[in-house]
């Protein structure tokens, strides 16, 4: 555990004699934290917090994020220099390993991960019980999921190498899963991985090219995939991982963790925004009709939500908005394409926004997905894929911190507690004695 101050806080049961002194702990940077463990047992009594909004769940040495200044930071890096100067599979590295690689190991790593990315054969046959209008998504829970029925050398959880070739196996494996997802749902034939190409070029090699023409991969684009999946790989304790964290907890074997955290993150207040964004962009239409869709997100008997807007830690820019918006620009350029209407109607959108009271008073601000389901649009992709590509890109964040949980002797099963509201006891009334 992290190191504890000199200050304390006392809390006093009023009317009785029972009182507790709690340690307050503190990190390498952010908020401390008090040490509640023995609450109940001490005072009888409970913390309520849904939504988890000031709970700590755990001690994680990955990802640090400032909200109220809008910084993040992978094992100390601050994301705008990995995003700059590095590239994906370096990133899994440093993540996995807390430490950025040398030559060698940078090598090594992506061999190794390269030479993984096959699927099984029968795998294949996985997606042919699926509808072809199936969302990507939901393929993407069922064979991550089922990965668990194929891989029963790599599920002892308490085996080093057992989590480290589960690791390198889902790393590897899902952009072919994400991409025969695609190419499932377009009746196109299964495209398999090529080791001579790097981890972002492979994926857009599977998701666009047919066996019937050479496929070459766009430079622009491939850098643009792999700043993507940099951008998105890990993010503390948000949703998608507090499952993937839950639900290790519990002794599960990682590709059900995985395939939990892929169903979390698919809401769209989380993962699904980005597709969300997209659809309400199109609501839109125009930017005429921006101020009477901000009068129907404020009214309150309206449930619209500006998507791409708002986020639990961030109470100011999300540092990977600014990131993707400069890559929007530049790779619309590169591809001629100018003047994308829906980056118009986003920017429009944004500058409006944050200049609203109702905006800034929430310090609502753009998050991720405000401008990440714009540039996936301009480079191909279909709306459906955009939550698929963040679950492949978050899934080296998931092994990492379920990595830690698993190693982390303060763990034990996940177990909140409630405030009960519902009836007092009472007794059973038979048939014929109910109204
Ligand atoms: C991701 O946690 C992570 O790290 C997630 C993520 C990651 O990398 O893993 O960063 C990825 O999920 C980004 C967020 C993507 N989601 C969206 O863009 C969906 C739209 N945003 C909202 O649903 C919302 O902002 C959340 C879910 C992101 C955060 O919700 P909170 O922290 O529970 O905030 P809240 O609902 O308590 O909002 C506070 C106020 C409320 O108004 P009042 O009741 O005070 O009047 O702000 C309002 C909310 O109604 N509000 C919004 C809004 N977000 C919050 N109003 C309009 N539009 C919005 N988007």
């Amino acid at each position: 555990m992290s190191g504890t101050t000199q200050k304390t806080v006392t809390i006093t049961l009023d009317g009785t004699n029972r009182k507790l002194t709690i340690p307050l702990m503190s990190g390498t940077a952010g908020a401390d934290v008090f040490d509640i463990r023995k609450l109940y047992n001490e005072l009888g009594v409970f913390t309520y917090d849904p939504g988890y909004g000031a709970t700590a769940s755990c001690e994680s040495k990955v990802t640090y994020i400032d909200g109220d200044v809008g910084i993040l930071q992978y094992r100390g890096y601050p994301i705008e220099q990995l995003a700059h100067h590095s590239n994906f599979l370096e990133v899994c590295y440093l993540l996995l390993n807390g430490e950025l690689p040398n030559k060698a190991k940078a090598d090594e790593f992506t061999k190794g991960v390269m030479h993984h990315t096959m699927l099984h054969e029968q795998i294949r046959s996985f997606y042919n019980g699926f509808r072809r209008d199936a969302h990507p998504m939901a393929v993407m829970c069922g064979v991550v999921g089922a990965l668990s029925a194929f891989y029963h050398d790599s599920l002892d959880i308490n085996d080093p190498e057992s989590r480290r070739i589960s690791a390198f196996r889902l790393i590897a494996k899902l952009p072919t899963i994400a991409a025969w997802a695609h190419k499932y749902t377009i009746g196109q034939p299964f495209m398999y991985p090529r080791n001579d190409l790097t981890y972002a070029e492979n994926f857009l090699y599977m998701f666009h090219a047919v066996p019937t023409e050479e496929y070459k991969v766009n430079p622009v684009l491939s850098r643009a995939m792999d700043l993507i999946m940099i951008l998105h790989a890990d993010h503390e304790q948000n949703a998608s991982t507090s499952t993937v964290r839950l639900a290790g907890s519990t002794g599960a074997n990682p590709f059900a963790c995985i395939a939990a955290g892929i169903a979390s993150l698919w809401g769209p207040a989380h993962g699904g925004a980005n597709e969300a964004v997209l659809k309400m962009l199109a609501d839109i239409g125009h930017v005429d009709n921006i101020p009477e869709f901000l009068s129907e997100v404020k009214d309150k008997n309206n449930h619209a939500k500006l998507m791409g807007f708002g986020h639990r830690v961030y109470k100011n820019y999300d540092p990977r908005a600014k990131i993707i918006q400069q890559a929007c620009h530049d790779v619309l350029k590169e591809l001629g394409i100018e003047g994308d209407p829906l980056l118009d109607l986003a920017m429009a959108l944004e500058k409006i926004a944050l200049t609203d009271p109702y905006f800034i008073d929430r310090k609502l601000y753009p998050n991720v997905d405000f401008y990440s389901g714009i540039i996936l649009k301009a480079m191909g992709f279909p709306t459906s894929m955009f939550t698929a590509l963040f679950a492949l890109s978050r899934t080296v964040g998931w092994i990492t911190q379920w990595q830690e949980l698993i190693q982390d002797p303060e763990q034990r099963i996940g177990r909140p507690r409630q405030i009960y509201t519902g009836p007092a006891e009472r007794d059973y009334v038979g048939m014929a004695d109910r109204t």
